[in-house]
């Protein structure tokens, strides 16, 4: 069960059950997303799976459609309960425990928006392209390698399918990093030399471990501090900033170099913040910088230097002057306009298909997670192809599957040691 291809064949056959054993439709042919409604399933009912729900319904709005909820499942009742209780959900259309997702899945849902931690969504992402949905997948989507490439494997799964996977990078979506992406791809800017990507902030939350919680229940409650789950912030949030360098360079940095370390977290097995040199070869380097401390400097984007000329992001650029085909985008919200991208890409026929693309920022976050963790420098090939790099096989010691099938060993809440770990 660690190979996540025999997983997903296990999936597909537990999913086929639950949906015999639910009695409900089984969506085989794929779903062209253009009746007069779109069924719709939420997969993790948190502040984003709510969120989300609210965008893909106004992007309905917008394409003179309507959104038709079927399907909410959440490990935990009080927010699945909470998110039906906003939009008038049944109580048969509510799905609860770590199995809710097959449940969802399970319905005629043509739409799907997963929005659990990161950590299970190589799982739950193969099950739902396994069972024809089109899927709407919050970044980022594995914590570990080998969960990355379980994206992959199932994002051309979704290919052949004919299904459609957008993923919530948000700026890719958003018309003013498109036009800053287009100036620089038409010379504005020279070619690119360098840059910094940070995201220094604070720390989002936390959970405090209550009375009578399993060690199930208090990870889950408090995924984002530990890294099991939440691929630490470097994965969880910063994944945004370096999704934009890889985009704006078109290219995957060859190898990561980065060290940090914690002093005032108290709770989870995370790091206070990172410093990663991401080499993107050809002599040009990327600094990803991100920190969670309260009471310090906080800035979050991206900038980079050019031969030409420079480019913070989606704001200000300085170079030559180029012209580039107008942009029209139905919304002006980068999270309204995932949505629209991915019904009318299905709409027309071509599924957008941003698997490979999350999948491959969410490995680069990791492997300058795993190189800071480590104090080691780890290549791409390390991750993607070198099978004896004990990079390449590295799998985070909570498997998502045991927590399906009984009680999860939870780890120290003590961050890794560089040189050691
Ligand atoms: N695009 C963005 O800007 C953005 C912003 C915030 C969060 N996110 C991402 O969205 C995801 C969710 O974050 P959030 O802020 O909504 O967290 P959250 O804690 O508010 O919500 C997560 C939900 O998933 C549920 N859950 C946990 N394990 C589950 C399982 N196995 N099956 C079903 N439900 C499960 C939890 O009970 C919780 O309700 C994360 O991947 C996060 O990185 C993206």
């Amino acid at each position: 069960m660690n190979d996540p291809l025999n997983r997903r064949k296990f999936i597909s056959t537990t999913a086929l059950a639950g949906a015999a054993i639910a009695g409900a439709p089984m969506l085989h042919g794929q779903s062209k997303l253009n009746g007069s409604s779109i069924k719709v399933a939420v997969i993790g009912c948190g502040g984003r799976g709510s969120g989300a729900l609210a965008n893909f319904m106004e992007a309905c709005k917008i394409l003179g459609t309507k959104a038709e909820i079927v399907a909410l499942a959440d490990a935990f009742d009080d927010r699945v309960s909470r998110l039906a209780k906003k939009h008038g959900v049944a109580k048969e259309l509510q799905f609860t425990g770590y199995e809710a997702y097959k449940k969802a899945l399970a319905t005629d849902c043509e739409y799907v928006i997963m929005a659990t931690p990161p950590g299970f969504r190589p799982v739950h992402f193969a099950a739902a392209i396994d069972a024809g949905k089109h899927c709407f997948i919050e970044k980022p989507v594995a914590v570990d390698p080998v969960g990355s490439r379980a994206v992959m494997a199932a994002g051309e799964i979704a290919k052949k399918k004919g299904l459609g996977v957008v993923a919530g990078t948000q700026r890719r979506h958003q018309k003013n990093y498109q036009t800053n992406k287009a100036k620089i791809d038409a010379g504005a800017i020279g070619e690119i030399r360098g840059g910094v990507v940070q995201w220094n902030g604070r720390i989002p939350w936390i959970k405090k471990r209550q009375e009578g919680w399993s060690d199930n229940e208090y990870i889950t409650r408090n995924w984002l501090n530990f890294t099991e789950l939440s691929g630490d912030h470097i994965v969880e949030q910063h994944v945004h900033n370096i999704d934009v360098a890889i985009w704006f360079l078109g290219r995957l940095p060859v190898s990561a170099l980065g060290f940090g370390g914690r002093s005032r977290r108290v709770t989870g097995n995370q790091f206070d913040f990172f410093s990663v040199d991401l080499n993107f070869g050809d002599d040009v380097h990327i600094h990803s910088q991100c920190r969670q401390l309260a009471g310090t400097y906080g800035r979050v984007g991206e900038m980079f230097t050019g031969t030409h000329g420079s480019c913070y992001g989606g704001g200000k650029m300085t170079g030559k002057d180029v012209s580039i085909a107008e942009i029209k985008l139905e919304s002006e919200h980068g999270m309204v306009q995932e949505h629209i991208d991915l019904i009318t890409s299905v709409r027309a026929g071509k599924p957008r298909n941003e698997a490979q693309q999350i999948a491959e920022s969410t490995l680069v976050a990791i492997m300058s997670r795993m190189s800071s963790y480590t104090g080691q420098m780890i290549r791409w090939v390390d991750v993607t192809e070198n099978k004896r790099s004990p990079f390449y096989n590295y799998k985070c010691q909570v498997d998502p599957i045991t927590f399906e099938t009984g009680s999860i060993k939870l780890p120290a809440e003590e961050p890794p040691i560089p040189g050691k770990a």
